[in-house]
């Protein structure tokens, strides 16, 4: 066949409205292989490609709608070559050998030579090759160790338990097979690799400047997204896997977990203690020990009499209980365990090819499985939750979903173990458990998820899942698994969850203290709570057996720094949920490196321009604690511009770089210029409704703005208008600042009485005058924060303007300005 045929034959759905060179996807075929090259969104190539025929349309991460969008792409054929053309990409691709470039839409390769027919073997596996670029830098890949920049690192996906996990471990508990390069000069593109079976990812390991995908089997199916800013690259990414929704603020307060609070008396007593010590909290776990001889969905009454009444009494103390419910069914035929019986009596559990149930040790010993890829698996599994659900309890933990199974090769259960799939827009198939393997926590935690959502069709799910697959971050929230008390954990833990935003999951957290090992030095233990509280997800737990590691635990001035850091997380709430609610829509993660704010740091080069030491969380506060944590040493900060602000003293800093000299009372935390950030007054839980005013805290700089989002913090109603949302500018003025108030959207009502604004830097003796509609405002100053205080009523919108000359005599009442008149 002709190459100009090819194109005539195969170019498929050129519908006859369309320009003759105008094609909704390109399907070409050489030497038996087949590949189809589509644009399901602006930015985005979808290439498939298979043996004979194309791979199965169908997909656990992309929802087939997503997958089934087309633009219109453009064919050009220049020779062996055809491009295929849509705003922002473009795949280049040889006809002789179907090698793929992809480009971005000023024509800059993006990605060379990747696929090609030669890419797939005769046995179902298949090696992508490709070109990097020199100067890019990869990221993503889930909740990899090995370095914070994967390049020069490779990895493999296949879910794994990995108790005691170190830098060198992999593969780890996830499978997120995309990945973001970011060149030095901060342009990005992304590929994601479609397929649940086990694939490698090398970046230059093995062959120098060579990116390398390799799989057992499974589909060439992937995209590639061009960005071309990191931030781009990750909101395309949103656009096919998704974006976690919005959790209800409460997962965003203090988690406190251990395995195991073993009875009631003793939940009752850590709700207590956390309310004595002022240790704001919002969640108290219950590991497995709660459950009768570990079986899921029991209880053991002996120790936990009245979960009903155990978790209205800590709701009054605005506490809410999360409890764990592992996949692992006890297998316990006629024992009258419902969970077993329900199941066996659907055939739901899995099955080895001679029709057996599979059976392997968990903690309740023998166990079965659910074939969660079946959905009438995952809305069996839902209701197993209705009777916790109507107790109380507010959230559940998934956990050892690999699925971990001990004493088994690999820790997991035989490949040849039977999968049916009756699911989505997949064609129903037996399969085997290859393929399935690492798709099984994910679609444990939507099981959850979904089921939760039939079970209280307004109240947002709170799940925690160990072991997930792209798209999982739509279902639930994670966590690292089994790390270990260390510094070197706590400093590998923080770069985790960085790559663990990147890669979708905005929702991670690691286990605060360390869960093994031995027992955190109060020091450690310190640390990790100041930085766990930036974290997006903020939960102490630990392994059963070890001394206690609550904030409690140890010297009354190690506690008391604890106790200020948990606070300052519950003060900053606002703009946590603010970042939090951006992130259901955008995808943007809460906790980001600092190139995804400001791309332009790659360029400076050393240690990635901060991003290997420092973070942010949201787009405003940059945490900058010591490249080595344990070390007594100076260091060196390096901001991303000039102008920034001491976000503890309020001070403006002077240049760009700073020498900070550790202090275990203090974190480094920095502000950009420009800022403006929502706080609170202290509460001790998301429960309870904080009283008095917001506080607007304004940094003056470029780009000068904030937003406030509030609404009820649980239900629904904020898909339905029940929410507020409004953004605030700021402006210099020839005589001081004006703060300009953008009309609100949406019909929640605010607990605030009005507004505190402070306007930070300010180092004048004086307080500025205010006025707000022509009424002068009371104004302070505070020195601790260098801030001019403004008290003003609750501002829906207007304006409110601060003349920093005409300060205000202590003695005499403020005078409005001509113009305020
Ligand atoms: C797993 C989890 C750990 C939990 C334990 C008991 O090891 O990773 O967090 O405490 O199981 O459920």
């Amino acid at each position: 066949m002709r190459p100009s045929s090819v194109l005539a034959v195969l170019a498929l759905g050129a519908a006859s409205t369309l320009h003759a060179e105008t094609v909704e996807r390109m399907v070409l075929s050489r030497g038996g292989v087949v590949l189809e090259v589509s644009a399901p969104a602006s930015g985005i190539v979808r290439i498939r490609m298979g043996r004979g025929k194309l791979p199965e349309d169908a997909s656990w991460a992309v929802p087939a709608a997503r997958r089934s969008a087309r633009l219109p792409l453009k064919v050009t054929r220049r020779g062996e070559q055809v491009l295929l053309r849509t705003a922002n990409i473009a795949a280049r691709i040889d006809l002789r050998t179907l090698r793929t470039d992809v480009l971005d839409g000023g024509g800059r390769l993006l990605l060379a030579d990747l696929a090609g027919r030669a890419a797939l073997s005769p046995d179902g596996g298949f090696r992508m090759r490709g070109r990097m670029g020199g100067d890019d830098h990869v990221f993503g890949l889930g909740d990899k160790t090995g370095t914070f920049d994967r390049k020069g690192g490779a990895y493999t996906m296949w879910n794994t338990d990995t108790y005691k996990f170190t830098q060198a471990t992999d593969p780890l508990y996830k499978t997120v097979p995309f990945f973001l390069a970011v060149s030095d000069r901060g342009q990005a593109h992304g590929l994601f690799l479609d397929n649940t079976w086990r694939t490698t990812f090398d970046f230059g390991k093995t062959e120098r400047g060579v990116l390398s995908i390799s799989g057992e089997g499974g589909p060439v199916d992937y995209y590639v997204m061009a960005g071309p800013a990191p931030k781009d690259v990750l909101q395309q990414y949103a656009r096919l896997t998704g974006s976690a929704p919005l959790m209800p603020q409460w997962a965003l307060g203090f988690q406190q977990s251990k395995w195991s609070y073993k009875t009631d008396a003793e939940v009752r007593a850590i709700a207590r203690r956390l309310r004595s010590e002022r240790l704001p909290s919002d969640v108290i776990y219950m590991d497995i020990d709660y459950q009768d001889r570990s079986r899921p969905f029991t209880v053991n009454r002996q120790a936990f009499p009245h979960v009903r009444r155990l978790a209205d009494d800590l709701r009054t103390q605005g506490i809410r209980l999360v409890l764990i419910t592992d996949p692992h069914i006890a297998n316990a035929p006629g024992q009258g365990y419902a969970a077993y019986d329900s199941g066996a009596a659907q055939d739901l559990f899995l099955k080895l090819p001679g029709g057996r149930y599979y059976s392997g040790d968990v903690w309740p010993g023998a166990a079965v499985f659910p074939d969660f890829s079946r959905a009438q698996a995952r809305r069996w599994w839902g209701e197993l939750h209705a009777g916790f659900v109507s107790d109380g309890v507010a959230g559940f933990w998934n956990d050892m979903n690999e699925p971990s199974i001990f004493n088994a090769p690999g820790k997991t259960m035989p490949l040849e173990v039977v999968h049916r799939i009756e699911s989505d827009d997949f064609a129903p198939r037996s399969t085997s458990h290859a393929e399935m393997h690492n798709v099984y926590g994910q679609l444990n935690s939507r099981a959850t998820y979904e089921g939760l959502l039939r079970l209280q069709p307004d109240v947002r799910p709170f799940v925690l899942t160990r072991a997930t697959y792209a798209g999982g971050q739509r279902y639930a929230a994670t966590w690292t698994g089994d790390n270990v008390s260390s510094w070197q954990h706590l400093k590998m833990g923080m770069q985790q969850l960085v790559n663990l935003g990147l890669s979708g999951f905005s929702y991670a957290g690691n286990d605060i203290g360390g869960y093994a090992g031995e027992r955190p030095s109060p020091e450690l233990l310190t640390r990790w709570f100041q930085l766990g509280a930036f974290m997006p997800l903020f939960r102490a737990h630990a392994e059963t057996g070890r001394a206690d590691q609550e904030p409690w635990v140890g010297v009354a001035a190690q506690v008391e720094i604890r106790r200020r850091f948990i606070s300052e997380r519950y003060r900053l709430m606002p703009y946590l949920y603010a970042a939090a609610e951006e992130n259901s829509r955008s995808g943007i993660p809460l906790l980001r490196p600092v190139f995804l704010n400001f791309p332009s740091v790659l360029a400076h080069g050393d240690r990635l321009g901060g991003s290997e030491d420092q973070f942010m969380i949201g787009g405003d506060l940059l945490l900058a604690p010591s490249p080595m944590l344990e070390s007594p040493g100076d260091y060196n900060v390096e901001l991303p511009g000039k102008g920034w602000y001491d976000y503890w003293t309020g001070r403006r800093l002077d240049g760009k770089g700073l020498v900070v000299k550790p202090d275990i009372a203090q974190l480094p935390v920095y502000v950009r210029p420009g800022a403006i950030i929502p706080r609170q007054p202290l509460v001790q839980s998301t429960a309870f409704i904080p009283e008095g005013r917001l506080e607007l805290h304004v940094y003056p700089g470029a780009g000068c703005q904030g937003d406030i989002y509030a609404d009820d913090g649980v239900s629904l109603a904020y898909q339905r208008g029940g929410f507020l949302r409004q953004r605030i500018r700021c402006e210099q003025t020839p005589s001081g600042l004006k703060l300009l108030f953008e009309q609100r959207e949406g019909s929640w009502r605010p607990w605030w009485n009005g507004m505190a604004l402070y306007v930070h830097g300010w180092d004048a003796e004086a307080a500025p005058q205010a006025y707000a509609a022509g009424g002068a405002l009371a104004t302070s100053v505070d020195r601790e924060q260098n801030a001019a205080v403004i008290l003003a009523p609750d501002l829906a919108g207007g304006v409110v303007e601060i003349d920093r000359q005409r300060a205000v005599d202590p003695q005499g009442p403020p005078q409005p300005p001509a113009s305020a008149l």
